[in-house]
């Protein structure tokens, strides 16, 4: 079996579901359930007998030796992590403690349960950490789009909290041989986007008569993958993937926040048009910048494209369109998440 950590998100959810659609080894998916976990989530596997969710933290040494020596898995993938750049801005205690500290801790449990373990065990193990591609910073206009080989420029707590878990990651290959690979991933989308982020949160603002808010002046460019994409390139570099190495994944969208935003607003105009017939566009308000913000990320797919042969499937017109119609078919799942009622039942069942 697999053991997944941050499983309850919007990626490691995904992923989970994907998997299990797709192969029949069961997984044991350990989430600490904070704001951003949601079991909702995972609803349609809930009673799945290959799924085994653990409520705690890939921080909890004793909780990770024990989980590993009862279930033994073949391979770990980390997606566990305080994610939103705004919140580590207000509040960077957090993304130590879990990025650093939690990635720190869940790698000597690592280490301590393959040192109990036969060769051939150790050979075929891989430890998977998901990464993002602001390590990198921020780049110029006319830069060339980030390769593996970039320096690592952190700007936010986010990011720096990232690196240095990518670091650890790193430093425990070479100083301790764990086999372990690392993705550095573009912004993802997609079904279960918690809406604090861009995406979910213009159409759910949208949809509520709300302000849309755009930060500075729109012309931040990020490279935009839909979220399956990226669980397939997890999949074929755990697989595939070359032990100790990273591996680059985008999409080759690059568009600008304000291209987005107007290309929802035109989306959800023709799926749910206001009843005065107006654009979804008059609610989009300009408002003041994120401090440090990054102007423009940019994954060079190369490396993985040419080793490990991985394409992404959707473009960024059909993801973005499958997109909005989800959040459109799952108004109760918004509605659950942005009234706080998934905490509720969370907290009914972990009481
Ligand atoms: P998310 O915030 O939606 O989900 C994070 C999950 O981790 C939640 O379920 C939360 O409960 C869980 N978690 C938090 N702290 C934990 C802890 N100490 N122990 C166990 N579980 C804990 O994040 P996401 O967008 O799904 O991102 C997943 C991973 O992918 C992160 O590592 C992130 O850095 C990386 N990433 C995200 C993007 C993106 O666009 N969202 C892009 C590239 C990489
Ligand atoms: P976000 O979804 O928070 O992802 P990240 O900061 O990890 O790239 O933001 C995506 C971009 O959208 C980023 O440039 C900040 C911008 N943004 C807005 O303009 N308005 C918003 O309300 C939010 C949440 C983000």
């Amino acid at each position: 079996m697999i053991l997944v950590t941050g499983g309850a998100g919007f990626i490691g959810a995904n992923f989970v579901l994907d998997w299990l659609a797709l192969h029949d080894e069961p997984v044991v998916n350990l989430d600490a359930l904070t704001y951003a976990g949601n079991l909702e989530n995972l609803n349609s596997i809930w009673s799945d007998p290959r799924h085994v969710f653990v409520k705690g933290s890939i921080a909890d040494y004793d909780l990770v030796d024990a989980l590993l020596r009862s279930h033994q898995p073949r391979a770990i993938l980390n997606f566990a992590a305080e994610s939103h750049v705004d919140r580590s801005i207000h509040g960077p205690e957090e993304f130590i403690q879990t990025n650093i500290v939690g990635t720190f801790r869940l790698l000597e449990a690592i280490r301590g349960f393959l040192a109990s373990q036969n060769e051939d065990f150790r050979e075929s193990f891989r430890f998977l950490h998901v990464s993002t591609d602001e390590v990198y910073g921020s780049l110029a206009p006319d830069e060339a789009a980030f390769s593996e080989h970039r320096k690592y420029e952190p700007n936010s707590p986010y990011s720096a909290s990232k690196a240095a878990s990518d670091h650890l990651v790193r430093a425990y290959h070479h100083t301790y041989g764990l086999p372990v690979l690392t993705t550095n991933c573009s912004n993802n989308y997609g079904p279960y986007h918690f809406p604090e982020k861009l995406i979910p949160l213009v159409i759910h603002n949208a949809l509520s008569g709300k302000q849309i808010p755009i930060y500075g002046d729109g012309m931040q460019v990020r490279d935009w993958l839909f979220v399956k994409d990226h669980c397939s390139a997890i999949r074929r570099v755990l697989e595939r993937g070359k032990v100790g190495e990273t591996y680059n994944v985008g999409g080759r969208n690059e568009l600008t926040n304000l291209s987005v935003v107007n290309t929802l607003c035109e989306i959800l105009d023709e799926l749910r048009p206001l009843p005065n017939g107006a654009s979804y566009k008059a609610q989009i308000s300009f408002v003041r910048d994120r401090p440090g913000h990054d102007r423009r990320y940019a994954i060079d797919a190369a490396k993985i494209e040419r080793e490990l042969d991985w394409r992404p499937s959707e473009t960024f017109e059909t993801g973005i369109r499958k997109t909005v119609e989800w959040y459109l078919a799952n108004d109760a799942w918004v509605e659950n998440v942005t009234s706080g009622s998934y905490r509720q039942w969370i907290n009914r069942q972990y009481q």
